[in-house]
């Protein structure tokens, strides 16, 4: 306990100098809870307000992804590059040092594998993603699939765990094999997450209408990479994204199965936090790839 004895007064009230606000910088969090907002600040870079995140999650239903086989040698030096990343538990306890200090999105959901029907899914213990100091709860959301309902009760008792605890939840807009990846898909499912409580959500860029996608979602949305492209067209697409309101990419196999993976992840960064053109991005992937 402090000393009561010739304790210097208090006299520097401020008086007349207004409280300082704090504006939420991302779409339609304002009214989050404290902790959600700190580990989303973690997640987004509050300067540009954006995110580059690396997903490397697709072992948990594909097994070992060409680019995954031996995670240790692939990602671990790409950590430092991303600001958050997206993994299963196991992943994040084999080859993620705890050194790295990244805002994890947690694979929250699990069940069916490529072998069968996709997205019939359960969750994992929230105490475990606490325990792993998780910054967000990634729950795929399968929308007009057979498993639709399991997938949105997934993601509305995952939101009621998240803010309980302050963790913010990433609704994952899965594709289907019969559904169409157009805006109108992509915004209905968008939107079905924000609804149902996902802090932010991760969909697929489409060429026509994602302006529309993003303005009828509201709360941020991040886009996947999808199938591996050339490196200017992975560039371009993820360009055009954060030109029409995208928050961030949440990217995999356009970063870790290029040839030169810790050079794309920067020129996507590039793209994504410093509005730089696809072509100027390409300049430095070319630039950097050459060094060592
Ligand atoms: C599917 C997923 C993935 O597992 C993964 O994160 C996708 O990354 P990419 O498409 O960029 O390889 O979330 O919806």
């Amino acid at each position: 306990m402090a000393e009561l004895d010739n304790t210097k007064d208090a006299n520097d009230y401020g008086i007349g100098i207004p409280v300082k606000q704090h504006p939420f910088f991302l779409k339609g969090l304002e009214h989050a809870e404290w902790g959600m907002k700190d580990r989303l600040s973690r997640i987004f870079n509050p300067l540009s307000g954006n995110t580059v995140m690396l997903a490397f999650d697709h072992g948990y239903i594909m097994g070992p992804t060409s680019g995954l086989e031996r995670m240790d040698l692939t990602i671990t030096p790409l950590i430092e590059y991303a600001d958050c990343i997206m993994c299963t538990r196991g992943a994040l306890r084999s080859i993620v040092p705890p050194t790295s200090n990244k805002p994890v999105s947690l694979r929250y959901s699990a069940g069916t594998t490529v072998l069968t029907e996709l997205n019939d899914e359960c969750l994992l213990d929230i105490e475990d993603a606490i325990r792993v100091n998780a910054s967000a709860l990634a729950i795929m959301v399968a929308i007009g699939s057979e498993f639709e309902a399991v997938t949105i009760k997934n993601l509305v008792r995952t939101a009621d765990m998240g803010a309980k605890y302050g963790i913010p939840t990433l609704g994952v807009t899965a594709v289907g094999k019969d559904l169409v990846r157009d805006s109108r898909y992509l915004g209905l499912a968008s939107r079905i997450c924000a609804e149902n409580g996902a802090t932010f959500v991760k969909t697929y860029f489409c060429e026509t209408g994602f302006e529309q996608v993003v303005a009828a979602c509201p709360v941020p949305i991040v886009i996947a990479g999808g199938k591996k492209l050339p490196e200017n067209e992975a560039l371009e697409f993820a360009y055009q994204a954060i030109q029409q309101g995208a928050a961030g990419v949440d990217m995999g196999r356009n970063v870790f199965q290029s040839e030169h993976p810790i050079a794309m992840i920067q020129a996507v960064r590039a793209v994504v936090h410093d509005k730089r053109t696809p072509k100027d991005a390409l300049d430095l992937y070319n630039t950097l790839k050459h060094q060592k």
